[in-house]
């Protein structure tokens, strides 16, 4: 596919395919914003999680504990649950809920990119957990579920890299039952004054060199860097879940505001 980018203004609202949206600080059209973030995660996926550290300084890990521990899975298995993590990777959503459950709930972790699923079906194996988690290769505009199916949505500095997002958390609500809940981790805009330079000095710069060092591909984590920025606010964002058709729209900051988990129902 050719690399052509185009301004908002000469993009063709007719076809989806060609709205304009972003791929980090460039606009590109909506059809080729899928690829050239699949080529990123098809570049990353086997030092993704170690990158994930580096980057984040482990925090990613507490965010993460954090929002899994908000969903409070059901531990007894008295009654099925169904649990879909969305833009899943490498499973990291997944494989705590299934702990945090006591190994009762099954989990599906749904992944655009084969690459990032094949380290997360690893993964899982290796934890002995591949009974309660399976991967399906799905895009999340356009879930391969039926509707009103699964309890809980989970989606982790994921949806920031999906071309509509709108579309995404439609689909999001349409597979979830009455009563289900939608939650979204992803990073977001910080809100301490000083913090937010020194925020800016580690992103643009310390995170790109650290990926060229540890993935050989520096633009890679830039468009991970610039993606954060052009991402929605947290207000924003939660008017975003709201229209998506989402009651009780809340949200709490991580970190200064680094990272944020909305939560919405399914009423
Ligand atoms: C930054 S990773 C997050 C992985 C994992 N959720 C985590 O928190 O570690 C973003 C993931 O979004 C996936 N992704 C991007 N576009 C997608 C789409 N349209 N549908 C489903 N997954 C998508 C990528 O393949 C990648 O695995």
């Amino acid at each position: 596919m050719a690399r052509e980018f185009s301004t908002p203004e000469q993009a063709s609202v007719t076809d989806p395919s060609e709205m304009a949206t972003s791929f980090g600080f460039r606009t590109v059209r909506e059809g080729e914003k899928q690829d050239l973030v699949d080529d990123v995660f098809h570049k990353v996926a086997s030092r993704y999680d170690l990158m994930n550290d580096l980057m984040s300084g482990g925090l990613h890990r507490l965010w993460k504990d954090a929002m899994v521990s908000s969903l409070r899975p059901p531990k007894s298995g008295a009654r099925e649950w169904r649990h879909l993590d969305v833009a899943g990777g490498t499973g990291d959503i997944a494989m705590r809920t299934v702990e945090r459950s006591n190994r009762t709930v099954m989990s599906t972790v749904c992944d655009i990119n084969g690459s990032m699923l094949g380290v997360g079906k690893d993964r899982a194996a290796a934890a002995g957990l591949s009974q309660n988690i399976e991967f399906v290769l799905g895009n999340a505009e356009e879930l391969p579920f039926p509707d009103k199916h699964f309890d809980a949505y989970t989606i982790a500095f994921g949806i920031r890299n999906v071309p509509q997002i709108d579309k995404a958390l439609q689909e999001a609500h349409r597979v979830l039952k009455r009563g289900g809940r939608f939650m979204c981790l992803e990073f977001s805009q910080v809100d301490v004054p000083a913090f937010d330079k020194l925020y800016d000095l580690m992103s643009f710069h310390a995170i790109p060199k650290i990926g060229q060092v540890v993935t050989g591909d520096g633009d890679a984590y830039s468009y991970l860097v610039e993606s954060i920025r052009k991402f929605p606010n947290q207000e924003r964002f939660a008017q975003m879940i709201r229209t998506a058709g989402f009651e009780r729209v809340t949200y709490r900051n991580y970190t200064g505001g680094i990272a944020a988990l909305h939560s919405g129902w399914k009423i």
